[in-house]
């Protein structure tokens, strides 16, 4: 069975209590938990990881390489910030999906510019926890193509 690593970064822990009207009400177990139900149903093995720290972040993006068949990431605040989190995403061959719940492009300046997005093959973002499902789908295919 093909495996990949949906991995969450700072703040998103909080999900279901913080800033309820950009990010939505259901926490991160919820969307998870939807994750884990997507991945069943097309027979693919998930991972759901969340950190605050940038390090645990890296050691995690760098173990696709050889654990993993693909790497679905929500980088969070990193996203406008991280050129390690960049060179570690740079380091995988594996096919890499950047999400986010909300559409950065909608937002402040400083959310416009994802530096991470150089590092993956594509981003999905603006759907809320449909953005996760959503990849899911779209790494399933370039997985199995
Ligand atoms: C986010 C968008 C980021 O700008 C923000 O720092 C987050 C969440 C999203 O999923 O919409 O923490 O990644």
């Amino acid at each position: 069975m093909k495996k990949i690593l949906i991995l969450n970064g700072p703040n998103l822990n909080l999900l279901g209590n913080r800033e309820t009207d950009l990010y939505g009400k259901e926490s991160l177990k919820d969307i998870e938990n939807s994750c884990k139900k997507k991945c069943d149903s097309i027979n693919l093995s998930c991972n759901f990881i969340q950190s605050n720290n940038e390090g645990e972040l890296i050691n995690l993006i760098q173990s696709v390489q050889s654990d993993f068949d693909g790497l679905i990431i929500n980088p969070a605040a990193f996203t406008h910030t991280s050129i390690a989190i960049l060179d570690a995403l740079r380091t995988i061959s594996k096919p890499k999906i950047e999400i986010h719940l909300s559409n950065i492009y909608t937002r402040e300046e400083y959310r416009k510019k994802s530096i991470t997005a150089e590092g993956v093959n594509g981003i999905i973002c603006g759907f809320g926890s449909l953005s996760y499902t959503l990849a899911i789908e779209a790494m399933n295919k370039l997985i199995k193509k």
